[in-house]
C-alpha cells in the first residue's frame, strides 16, 4: 500500500539518523587502551560531518564491567575508565554545539551485583526491605534446587544462591542475564522512583533521551512458572528470533505502564511542546511480532523501538519488500515512525552477515558463525541495504564503524574473548566481541589511530588498516563516502518524513518512490536478481551503492534516481 509523508513540523526524532557509540571501541583519549568519553568528544566534529543527527551512547556508569557495562554500579556516576561527570557535561555541550543530540542508554532491567542496592540486599537478609528491591525466592525442595527452571540469556541458569549473613546457604536471586547482573524487582514503588530519579537526574544535564535496555523484560509473571522455552539473544538472520518465545519473564503487561510514568516525566521537560525540545525514549525489546513491538511506541509510551525485524531479514527480495511494508504498517496502527537498523553491539556485522549463504541459521555472533563470510558479497550487499534504509521514511540507527564497511572480526583469540556469553557457555557461543573491535582511524599509526596506545582491550586484524577513516576520506566511492552522501541527499529531499509508494520493476527488483506532497519524488530501487535493471527513462542518478554497467543497475545494487 502507499504510505503518507508527514508534516513539515514532524519532530525531530520521527527521522532522525542517529549514530551508535560504543564507547569502549570508539576513540581512546588517554592511551589505556580502552576508548572513553573525551575520546568520543574529540571526533564529534566527524560525526557531524557524516551528518547524523544524534549519536546514541551505550553505558558509561561506573561498572565492573562484566557485561561491557550493561552491568551498572552507580547510574548516577560515570566509569573511570571512560572519563567523569565533567567529560560527560562537556560531550553533551559540545555536541550540542555542533547540532548534535545525545540519546544515552538506560539499563533499568538490572544493576551490576556491586551496586549499593545488591550489596545492601546480600548484608541484610531474607525477608528484608533490601531484598524487595530485587528478586529473592527460597529454593525448591530443601532449597537446593533453583525457584524455578529458567535459563539465563547468556547460558547456565537464571538463578544464584546465595550466602546468607550468617554463613548459611539461602535464598536465590534471579538474573535473565549474567549472575553478576541480578534483576530487579519492578513490582516494588521503590524501584519505580528510583529510576524516576536517575531520568531527572540525566534530562537535568542536558540530555535528549534514553535507549531502554531489555525494555521487554522489566516485570516478570508473579508466579514465576518454569517454562521450556530457551531466550535467545539478538539473532542476525533466518530462524528463530531472539528472545522469542513469548516466555512468562518478557513482554509483560505491566511494562507499558511504567514506561507511561517515564513518558510523562519526559514530556515535563518540554512544557510548551515544542518538538525540537522533545527527550525521547527507544526500546530495545527483541519480539516476535512488529505488532507486540510497535505496542512500546503508543502515543503516551515510547518515541521509538527498534525495528529488529527489519534487521533480522534474510537478504531476498520478498522478505525486504515485506518486512519494510509491515513495518510501516505497523508503526502507522499506533502513529509512531518507524525506525530502522541494521548492525548494533550485539549482532554481527551487516558487512559479514549479509556475506553468509542466505539462510544461515542465527548467524549471530552469540552462536558460531559458519561458514565464514564472503567479505566482498557481504560490503556489496551492506552498502545496497544501507543504501536502501537510509531512503525509507522513519529514524535510522546507524553502529560505529559501518560507515567504513567494517566487517566483523571473525579470528580474534579465545584468550582475548570477553563477552560473558561465551565464558557462561565454554565457548560453545562465539560471542559479541567480533562486533566490538576498536575502530580504525589512521592506517598507519599504532592501533589504527585508536588511541595513543599500541593495543587495544580487543586486537584489532591486520585488515582494519585498510578501512582505516583516512583511506577513506575524500575517496571517491568509498563507503564512507557513500554515507556522507547518503546522509546529505536524505537531508536535501527530506526522505525521513517522505511518503511511500510502492512500485513494480520485476520479481527481483524492489522499488518505491518516496516523496513529500510538494517535493520531487526520489525513485529507489534494489536490485536482487542476477539479471541487470534498466533505469526508467528521465531519471538522473542522486546516489548508488555501487557502480552502473552500462547504464543497468547488477546484482545487489541500490540506486537512488530523481
Ligand atoms: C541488551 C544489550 C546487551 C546486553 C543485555 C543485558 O540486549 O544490548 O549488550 O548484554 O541487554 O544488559
Amino acid at each position: 500500500m502507499t504510505h503518507n509523508p508527514l508534516p513539515h513540523e514532524a519532530p525531530w526524532w520521527r527521522h532522525a539518523v542517529i549514530y551508535q557509540v560504543y564507547p569502549r571501541s570508539f576513540a581512546d583519549q588517554d592511551g589505556d587502551g580502552v576508548g572513553d568519553l573525551p575520546g568520543i568528544t574529540s571526533r564529534l566534529p566527524y560525526l557531524a560531518e557524516l551528518g547524523v543527527d544524534a549519536i546514541w551512547i551505550s553505558p558509561f556508569y561506573r561498572s565492573p564491567m562484566a557485561d561491557a557495562g550493561y552491568d551498572v554500579a552507580d547510574y548516577r556516576d560515570i566509569d573511570p575508565l571512560f572519563g567523569d561527570l565533567s567529560d560527560a557535561d562537556a560531550l553533551i555541550a559540545r555536541a550540542h554545539e555542533l547540532g548534535v543530540r545525545v540519546v544515552i542508554d538506560l539499563v533499568p532491567n538490572h544493576t551490576s551485583d556491586q551496586h549499593a542496592w545488591f550489596q545492601a540486599a546480600l548484608a541484610a537478609g531474607p525477608g528484608s526491605p533490601e531484598r524487595e528491591r530485587y528478586v529473592f525466592r527460597p529454593g525448591r525442595g530443601d532449597g537446593t534446587e533453583p525457584p524455578n527452571n529458567w535459563e539465563s540469556v547468556f547460558g547456565g541458569g537464571a538463578w544464584t544462591r546465595v550466602t546468607e549473613p550468617d554463613g548459611t546457604p539461602g535464598q536465590w536471586y534471579l538474573h535473565l542475564f549474567d549472575d553478576t547482573q541480578p534483576d530487579l524487582n519492578w513490582d516494588n514503588p521503590e524501584v519505580v522512583e528510583e529510576f524516576q530519579d536517575v531520568l531527572r537526574f540525566w534530562l537535568d544535564r542536558g540530555v535528549d533521551g534514553f535507549r531502554v535496555d531489555v525494555a521487554h523484560a522489566l516485570i516478570k509473571d508473579p508466579e514465576l512458572p518454569d517454562w521450556h522455552g530457551r531466550a535467545v539473544m539478538a539473532n542476525g538472520g533466518d530462524g528463530e528470533t531472539a528472545h522469542t518465545h513469548l516466555g512468562p519473564m518478557w513482554d509483560q503487561e505491566g511494562v507499558h505502564e511504567i514506561y507511561r510514568g517515564w513518558r510523562r516525566l519526559l514530556d515535563s521537560y518540554n512544557p510548551t511542546g515544542d518538538p525540537a525540545q522533545d527527550r525521547i525514549l527507544c526500546a530495545e525489546a527483541w519480539l516476535p511480532t512488529q505488532e507486540r513491538t510497535m505496542r512500546y511506541t503508543r502515543a503516551d509510551e515510547m518515541h521509538q523501538a527498534f525495528n529488529f525485524h527489519f534487521l533480522q531479514s534474510p537478504w531476498r527480495v520478498d522478505d525486504v519488500t515485506e518486512v519494510v511494508e509491515a513495518s510501516l504498517v505497523a508503526a502507522e496502527a499506533v502513529g509512531a515512525p518507524t525506525t530502522w537498523v541494521l548492525s548494533n553491539h550485539d549482532v554481527v556485522r551487516h558487512a559479514s552477515r549479509l556475506g553468509l549463504p542466505v539462510g544461515t541459521p542465527r548467524p549471530n555472533g552469540i552462536g558460531a558463525l559458519e561458514p565464514q563470510p564472503n567479505a566482498v558479497l557481504g560490503l556489496r550487499r551492506a552498502r545496497a541495504a544501507t543504501t536502501l534504509m537510509l531512503a525509507l521514511p522513519g529514524s535510522a540507527y546507524l553502529y560505529n564503524g559501518e560507515e567504513l564497511g567494517l566487517p566483523e572480526h571473525t579470528a580474534l583469540p579465545d584468550a582475548v574473548r570477553q563477552d560473558p556469553a561465551f565464558h557462561r557457555t565454554a565457548g560453545e557461543e562465539t560471542g559479541r566481541d567480533g562486533c566490538r573491535v576498536p575502530m580504525p582511524w589512521t592506517a598507519a599509526a599504532p592501533s589504527f589511530g585508536f588511541g595513543p596506545g599500541k593495543e587495544s582491550w580487543l586486537p584489532q586484524p591486520d585488515l582494519y588498516g585498510v578501512f582505516a577513516v583516512d583511506r577513506q576520506q575524500g575517496v571517491d566511492g568509498s563507503t564512507l563516502e557513500l554515507y556522507r552522501t547518503l546522509l546529505r541527499v536524505r537531508r536535501q529531499h527530506d526522505l525521513g518524513v517522505g511518503g511511500l509508494e510502492w512500485l513494480d520493476l520485476g520479481p527481483e527488483v524492489l522499488a518505491f518512490r518516496n516523496a513529500r506532497g510538494d517535493g520531487t519524488p526520489v525513485t529507489v530501487i534494489t536490485n536482487f536478481g542476477e539479471e541487470p535493471v534498466a533505469l526508467p527513462e528521465g531519471t538522473s542518478v542522486l546516489v548508488c551503492s555501487g557502480r552502473l554497467h552500462e547504464g543497468m543497475l547488477g546484482q545487489d545494487t541500490t540506486v537512488w534516481l530523481s
